[in-house]
């Protein structure tokens, strides 16, 4: 059981690429699994059989210049609207490899630090400056740049604040609901919580919502698993455990309200756009994080007050210090001096765009990435997806040189500023949106492409087949374990399980305008080395030294998306297996039964989105017969009319307007859980209003959606 539930952790790492919660992971790929399943693990040829262009592709791939691309990308500057350079160097990357090539401007709302502090003043009268920078290693040359990124939350409020401070466990609302109910004051206080489970912006959300000042996010080793100090792992750079003075970066805006620039939500930005408040986007208190280091003296001033870790009796409250007894608090003149000053204005950010234009141009494929880092390294997260574009480039390159050119037209995207909040990829999105919604066929999606050997991907039905059936074909590195293909390692980490899309990363703007995405990457498991997520040591030494000595992951996942895109872009029939789209919602519907039977509202009718789903079946089934006629007597014709129809199809999933209180996420299907940020709900607008007590709008969604779904199922519908 164990084994299993900690292969699941390691699946879902992946399917929130910008994060790494275990516990919210736990919880979820336990939902999903039960569900949405490629039922068996399938036998695989091996050797793979390639077909010439195939291996064109594949042996295209080289680790040594993907190592040189990685380390361009890890030795400047380039948070989001810092490094122009860097967008007009990848566009150069591109236009090598023969792609037409731009960038494309976009001014969005951006903050930074001016000052931060953080002192804790013990009731002895001794006090404890937080050190707030990460340790300068003599092994890791990035970590002593002059002009490394401050540790900071990206959209949090100033505030100089001076109060008692109350440990919160992950800080979801249970956990405060626990302290309220032992009668601890909250209102004016510091909220201290540990990283995990939830996104970061939803515990300063929820602090605030209980009148908190300020707000305190911290690292424990609990999210580290096996490979801890204490577990007697050395730690980086020594070793591949956590390195104790890395603190994770990162966004505390509202993540499951929009995405994108928050002063122009729901329209693209120019130097002209009339532009909104962002206060409603953003958390009015100020949030700083810490290092596992930095806590540990505010974790042990709060010892023997409060709630006994053992009361709370909250998942994720027990952090792994053995020495801390993780008492809330708050302790009797423990006071933390917080002086948190941060500037926010408009700045341009730059996406890069590469073009090879089809001789479909009514029907086109993106890939993206985004570029923009945390930290000056940022290995991982997005660059080692960044480092594998330009080699996927110069893949497509060698096709071009002999005289190829795809069916479909392949559009490459490289965005900015993700980090802050989806600001590059939510803009051009919304800035090319009535074409994109007449031709995009799919949105490919690579962040972290490695920081571990663990594959997975997440995205939606119609795709996942195919997908996986592009894993067979790819030769797993040597070095972890016997794993002879990309699928073998994915298929050991999943079971078969695709889980659904949240708001993770950049396909969110595509998937909320009906456009299909899927998500890939590989992280890493519980014995793997520590990824430093958003950290100094997200770096290219840490990368060739302990995430992908050799570059050959980055090699491998390469590899898999070249052989997705190629096939997608030109096949003549587009590869989606709909009847499995249509087990796909089942499953979803299933889950969302579960969610009923266990809320206040047990007798709200899903008949009507069980009948559009049967409907939607149907129509699956009948299109995929057709499919394969057309295919097998190689009529264009009717070729044509279901590749529209595949194009098309989802757009009917975005048809029933804004979900409830978020205008800009559209797709009934899934969208991320409103109190957890990150992974998924599916049919959300339905739950959305069950888990905010409103049976009435929830009965309302479940037509609506349903509504959506016969949408979808009608544009599925062929002739008669
Ligand atoms: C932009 O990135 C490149 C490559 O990492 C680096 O050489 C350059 O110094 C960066 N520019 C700035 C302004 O930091
Ligand atoms: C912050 O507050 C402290 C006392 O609470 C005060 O001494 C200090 O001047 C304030 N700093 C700023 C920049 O307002
Ligand atoms: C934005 O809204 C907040 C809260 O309502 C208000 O305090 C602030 O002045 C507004 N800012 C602007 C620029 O209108
Ligand atoms: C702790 O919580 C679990 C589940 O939430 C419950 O089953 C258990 O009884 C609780 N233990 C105590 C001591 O309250
Ligand atoms: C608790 O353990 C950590 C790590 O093992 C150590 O760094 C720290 O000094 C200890 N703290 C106390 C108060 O003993
Ligand atoms: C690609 O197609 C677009 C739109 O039809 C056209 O403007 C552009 O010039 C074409 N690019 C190339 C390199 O042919
Ligand atoms: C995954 O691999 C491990 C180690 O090789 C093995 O023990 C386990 O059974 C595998 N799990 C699956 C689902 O194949
Ligand atoms: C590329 O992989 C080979 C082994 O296949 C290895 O010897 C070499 O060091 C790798 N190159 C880089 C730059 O990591
Ligand atoms: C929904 O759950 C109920 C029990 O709560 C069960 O009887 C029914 O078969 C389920 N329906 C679906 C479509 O899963
Ligand atoms: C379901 O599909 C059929 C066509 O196969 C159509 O005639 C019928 O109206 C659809 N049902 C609904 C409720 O739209
Ligand atoms: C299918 O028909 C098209 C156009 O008629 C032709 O170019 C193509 O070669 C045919 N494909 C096969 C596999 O016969
Ligand atoms: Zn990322």
């Amino acid at each position: 059981m164990l084994r299993i539930l900690s292969s699941l952790v390691l699946l879902g790492a992946l399917a929130y690429a910008c994060q790494r919660d275990w516990d919210a992971l736990h919880r979820r790929m336990h939902q999903h699994r039960a569900h949405n399943r490629h039922a068996k693990r399938a036998e695989v040829e091996y050797p793979p059989t390639l077909t010439e262009t195939e291996s064109i592709l594949v042996n295209s791939f080289d680790n040594k210049s993907i190592s040189d691309w990685s380390y361009y990308y890890t030795h400047g500057d380039h948070l989001g609207s810092h490094n122009k350079t860097m967008a007009e160097w990848t566009a150069q990357k591109w236009r090598d490899a023969g792609f037409d090539a731009w960038l494309e401007e976009f001014p969005i709302w951006v903050t930074y630090p001016e000052h931060s502090s953080l002192t804790l003043y013990r009731p002895d009268g001794t006090t404890h400056e937080a050190n707030l920078v990460e340790e300068v290693l003599s092994e890791d040359d990035t970590s002593s740049y002059p002009n490394v990124i401050p540790a900071f939350h990206a959209m949090s409020a100033s505030g100089n604040v001076t109060a008692e401070y109350v440990y919160v466990g992950r800080g979801t609302r249970a956990d405060f609901q626990v302290l309220k109910d032992a009668g601890i004051e909250l209102e004016g206080k510091i909220a201290m919580a540990n990283y995990g489970a939830i996104y970061r912006g939803t515990k300063v959300k929820n602090a605030q919502d209980n009148g908190m000042a300020g707000c305190i996010i911290f690292t424990d080793p609990l999210d580290d698993g096996e490979v801890t100090e204490e577990n007697g792992y050395d730690a980086y750079p020594d070793g591949p455990a956590r390195n104790p003075s890395s603190i994770q970066r990162g966004s505390v805006r509202f993540s499951s309200l929009y995405s994108g620039d928050p002063t122009t939500v729901g329209w693209a930005s120019s130097w002209d756009s009339p532009r909104g408040n962002v206060s409603v986007y953003n958390p009015s208190i100020p949030s700083i994080p810490l290092s596992m280091k930095d806590a540990l003296p505010l974790l042990s001033a709060l010892e023997g007050n409060g709630v006994s870790a053992k009361e709370a009796n909250r998942s994720g409250w027990t952090g792994a210090f053995s020495n801390m007894t993780y008492d809330s608090g708050p302790t009797s003149g423990a006071v933390v001096h917080m002086n948190h000053l941060m500037k926010g204005w408009i700045a341009p950010v730059w996406d890069v765009i590469g073009v090879i234009n089809g001789t479909s141009p009514d029907e086109v494929v993106v890939v993206g990435n985004h570029r923009d880092a945390w930290v000056i390294g940022g290995a991982a997260d997005p660059n080692s997806g960044s480092a594998i574009l330009i080699e996927l480039a110069g893949a497509f390159g060698k096709l071009l040189q002999k005289g190829w050119k795809p069916k479909r037209t392949i559009v490459l995207g490289s965005w900015d500023a993700e980090e802050f909040g989806l600001q590059g990829s939510t803009e051009w999105v919304e800035s090319h949106l009535p074409w994109l919604t007449s031709t995009a066929v799919a949105y490919l999606n690579i962040d972290i492409g490695v920081s571990g050997p663990r594959t997975a991907f997440s995205g939606s039905g119609e795709i996942q087949t195919f997908v996986i059936e592009q894993m067979k074909k790819i030769l797993f590195p040597e070095g972890w374990g016997d794993f002879p293909t990309l699928y073998d390692m994915w298929y050991n980490v999943t079971e078969g399980e695709v889980s659904p899309l949240g708001s993770g990363s950049d396909y969110a703007s595509f998937y909320q305008n009906g456009i299909g995405c899927i998500d890939i990457g590989s992280d890493g498991g519980e014995t793997d080395p520590i990824y430093h997520y958003h950290s100094n040591y997200d770096s290219y030494n840490w990368m060739s030294k302990f995430g992908d000595p050799g570059f050959r992951l980055h090699a491998a996942m390469g590899q898999f998306l070249s052989l997705i895109l190629y096939h997608i872009a030109d096949d003549p029939l587009i590869p989606w297996d709909m009847p499995h789209a249509a087990s796909v919602l089942e499953s979803y519907l299933s889950e969302l039964n579960d969610t009923v039977a266990e809320s206040d509202f047990p007798d709200l009718d899903l008949t009507p989105l069980a009948s559009a789903i049967s409907n939607f079946t149907a129509q699956a089934e009948h299109v995929a017969q057709v499919a394969e006629q057309a295919l097998a007597f190689n009529d264009t014709v009717m070729l044509g009319v279901v590749n529209s129809k595949y194009r098309d199809f989802s757009r009917g999933f975005a048809s029933a307007g804004g979900l409830p209180g978020r205008e800009t996420f559209r797709n009934v299907i899934s969208a991320p859980g409103i109190d957890n940020g990150y992974g998924a709900d599916v049919f959300p607008a339905v739950t959305d209003s069950i888990n905010a007590g409103n049976e009435g709008p929830a009965g309302e969604w479940v037509e609506k959606s349903a509504r959506a779904v016969l949408r979808a199922a009608e544009i599925l519908k062929v002739g008669s």
